[in-house]
């Protein structure tokens, strides 16, 4: 695939993965991939904005031939450093070593193990910072967590093209690259979704605060990392963004609690701990994870003011439908919502625990107390879960 001019000034030099099965080994791709990369010409500065996946260097160094030489490239714009962006950067360095590296403060120690060299040029940006071309300018925006530490987007003035990485992207690879000239068959715009699924979700809080930065900005052209660029309603996407990335817990109260039960113990207590809940003020829902993993269960925890987790203890550990639960909460953004855990067991009762050890480290704010009781609850086991769920309701606030 060649490069494909996209305005007066901008260029397309990325290459085309169309192959790709699996992205991030996790998420399927049924229309493979690209990995955009751009080359914006000024009357005195030329900048390219990003790399490629390492395996497709020479076809990506081809593009950039096509376009301008080597040596007239004066920036390197490191929007994020995940490797199917950054991976040639060094064969970039290798063509010209003056080129200068323009990337946030947050991707400089990233650049540096990316190319393992020691004399780079090399400069970590503020945000709004201002690249002058000559007869025209470029205004970073740092979009920290959307979806790395590192992340930066930039907005080409002259052309009304903002350049956003992996955000408003999708794994979706064709002949063309504009989403207008995308099958009417195929919905791009669930594929955006479920890019935005699969890779932004975790970061919605991070999201939030990011997106206002874009209202600065009148869009004519969204050019992202991967996929078709949105030249037709580009700012729909950015309201879809915004959309999918609301607190959808904001002003409710409710609880969750997610639970696997094998005699009923498990669930009894969860029954006899929604009741308490709904008598101190919340409103409760109950989901039995130990029959089905689904993928409703991501949009529970983003809509639940607070979580509760019920193990059984199996073998010294909680049982394997909860933890698969359990790994759900970093494909949403849990950081900092709270949760309590519970459980019944026989002899030893190390799941809740383990379980609470697990929520703490994914940063949520676990209640300091696990309430557990041996197979059948008994009525001072149950006075005691009735005084454990009036001080939860109480830290849940
Ligand atoms: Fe497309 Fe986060 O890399």
């Amino acid at each position: 695939m060649s490069a494909i001019q996209i305005s007066d000034s901008v260029n397309w030099v990325g290459v085309k993965d169309p192959g790709l099965v699996y992205f991030d080994i996790t998420m399927k791709t049924e229309f493979g991939t690209t990995y955009n990369s751009y080359i914006v010409k000024g009357s005195d500065k030329t900048v390219l904005i990003d790399t490629v996946k390492k395996e497709f260097k020479d076809e990506f160094i081809a593009n950039v031939e096509q376009v301008t030489s080597w040596d007239k490239i004066d920036y390197l714009l490191v929007n994020h450093t995940e490797p199917d962006h950054s991976g040639a950067i060094g064969d970039v360095l290798d063509r010209n070593p003056n080129i200068e590296i323009l990337c946030s403060a947050a991707a400089l120690p990233f650049v540096k193990n990316v190319v393992n060299r020691d004399e780079i040029k090399i400069t970590g940006v503020k945000d709004k910072h201002e690249i002058d071309l000559g007869d025209k300018k470029m205004i970073c925006r740092l979009m920290p967590y959307m979806h790395w530490p590192d992340t930066m987007m930039e907005y080409l003035d002259s052309d009304k093209i903002l350049f956003s990485n992996d955000g408003f992207a999708a794994h979706y690879s064709f002949d063309s690259i504009w989403t207008d000239a995308v099958d009417s068959k195929v919905d791009i715009d669930y594929e955006v979704f479920y890019y935005f699924s699969m890779i932004m979700r975790p970061f919605t809080g991070y999201i939030r605060r990011n997106m206002a930065k874009l209202d600065d900005h009148e869009i004519n052209i969204v050019a992202p990392s991967h996929g078709p660029l949105h030249r037709k309603e580009p700012r729909k996407y950015l309201d879809s963004y915004a959309e999918w990335s609301k607190d959808k817990a904001e002003g409710r109260k409710l609880v969750t609690i997610f639970y696997a039960s094998n005699y009923g113990n498990t669930a009894s207590i969860a029954d006899q701990l929604a009741l308490t809940l709904n008598e101190n003020g919340f409103e409760t829902a109950k989901v039995n994870v130990g029959l089905k993993l689904d993928e409703s269960f991501r949009d529970m925890i983003e809509q639940s003011t607070a979580v509760v987790v019920g193990t059984p203890t199996f073998n010294g550990d909680a049982v394997k439908p909860v933890w698969d639960f359990v790994n759900l909460f970093s494909t949403v953004y849990s950081i900092g919502k709270k949760a309590a855990v519970f459980g019944s067991y026989g002899w030893g009762g190390e799941g809740a625990k383990m379980v609470a050890e697990r929520l703490s480290g994914l940063k949520m704010k676990v209640f300091e107390e696990q309430y557990r009781a041996r197979l059948v609850p008994s009525e001072d086991e149950k006075t005691e879960l009735r005084e454990f769920g009036k001080r939860l309701a109480e830290y849940i606030g």
